[in-house]
């Protein structure tokens, strides 16, 4: 019979965010910094440690896995990974399996990606995308090319996945064009979600220079487009949605610090060496790897996932006050867990 992962709160936890690889052929300003440091390899999980896991999460009641990075799409044969775990998804929502595989990307490798991304059932993909200027995208993600990216976006629009654009609003950097993003997304048929910077860990920039709360955005952006309530379109995210009339494109807002999303938590995040993040404010980890590699058994891996549900966080507290006080926010990265 198979359990539930309930965690402290009484919140179901029926999502999982797996990032597979912490390297990116990026480094946006407010993810990472200039010089990154990697993971050795051998500390990194092999796919089937990744899989085993996944299916211990699988086996009680997680529904939706969402692969993120770093990059997702930069780690070697992650192919061959979707395809396995796409071997997850059920149909019938009684038996253990997903109903959903999906996965965050900066688009760079899409075009490369589409075909495998759809026959392996993934059905949409988030990419990350925070201005259409490209000298902007490429000081904004350090080493992107907006061309690329734009392409990626192509391909996966012409293999039939739903894309969702999600753009970190920034004060002073990108805050002239999300008139822009809604109209472009609107030509390409993609939603757009637009998202307030999270500080995570030291990326060597100012992170009260450029939070921009999205309360005063979204009041501003009306005066331009028609906003309609988005039936059906709460999702299973932190994302709060409207339709944009004009375009018929969902717009949503995800509000970590204006706005607190905790109470209707669902998810937990493993990070590619096994880490087990029950919240994406704190550093608190359960180690999953060390019970994988000394010959634990499944038991033994629910165990620590019970204990570590037991732990989760109430709320994150994320903290870009607008005074001298300290800005507040875990010492990782967020590339550790993709968000
Ligand atoms: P959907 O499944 O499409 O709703 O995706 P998502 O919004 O959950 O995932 P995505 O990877 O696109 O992340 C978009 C933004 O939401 C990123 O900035 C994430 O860091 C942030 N995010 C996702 N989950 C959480 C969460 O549980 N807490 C907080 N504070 N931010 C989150
Ligand atoms: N704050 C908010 N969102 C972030 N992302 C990366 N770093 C941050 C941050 N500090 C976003 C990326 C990507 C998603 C996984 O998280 O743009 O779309
Ligand atoms: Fe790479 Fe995404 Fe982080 Fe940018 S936000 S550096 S694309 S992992």
């Amino acid at each position: 019979m198979q359990s539930s992962l309930i965690d402290i709160q009484g919140r179901k936890i029926s999502y999982l965010r797996v990032s597979v690889t912490d390297r990116c052929d990026m480094r946006c300003v407010y993810c990472m910094s200039e010089n990154m440091e990697f993971l050795p390899r051998p500390e990194v999980l092999t796919y089937e440690e990744l899989e085993r896991l996944c299916a211990v999460f699988m086996q009680h009641g997680v529904k939706r896995i969402r692969l993120t990075g770093g990059e997702p799409l930069v780690r070697r044969d992650i192919g061959g990974f979707l395809l396995s775990l796409g071997r997850w998804i059920q149909p019938d929502a009684t038996t253990p399996g997903l109903d959903e595989l999906t996965l965050t990307t900066n688009g760079s490798q899409l075009r490369r990606y589409a075909d495998t991304l759809v026959k392996a059932g993934v059905r949409r993909v988030n990419v990350s995308l925070d201005s259409l200027k490209p000298e902007r995208f490429s000081a904004i993600t350090r080493r992107g090319d907006l061309r690329q990216t734009l392409d990626g976006v192509r391909a996966a629009r012409d293999a039939g996945l739903a894309v969702r654009i999600n753009t970190v609003a920034m004060k002073g950097i990108n805050d002239d064009e999300f008139d822009d993003l809604i109209a472009w997304c609107g030509e390409i048929g993609a939603d757009l979600c637009l998202i307030e910077t999270m500080p995570m860990g030291e990326t060597g920039e100012d992170r009260r220079a450029q939070y921009l709360p999205l309360h005063a955005i979204r009041l501003s952006l009306q005066k331009r487009w028609t906003f309609e309530a988005a039936n059906g379109a709460g999702g299973a995210g932190p994302a709060r949605y409207v339709r944009v009339a004009e375009t018929g494109q969902k717009l949503g807002f995800i509000t970590p610090l204006s706005h607190n999303f905790c109470d209707s938590c669902n998810r937990v995040r493993l990070s590619c060496s096994g880490q087990l993040y029950t919240c994406l404010g704190s550093d608190n980890a359960v180690d999953l790897r060390a019970i994988l590699r000394s010959g634990g058994s499944d038991e033994d891996i629910l165990r620590a996932i019970d204990l570590s549900l037991a732990r989760k966080p109430f709320r994150h507290d994320f903290l870009i006050p607008d005074n001298d006080a300290d800005v507040q926010g875990p010492a990782r990265l967020m590339s550790v867990t993709g968000g």
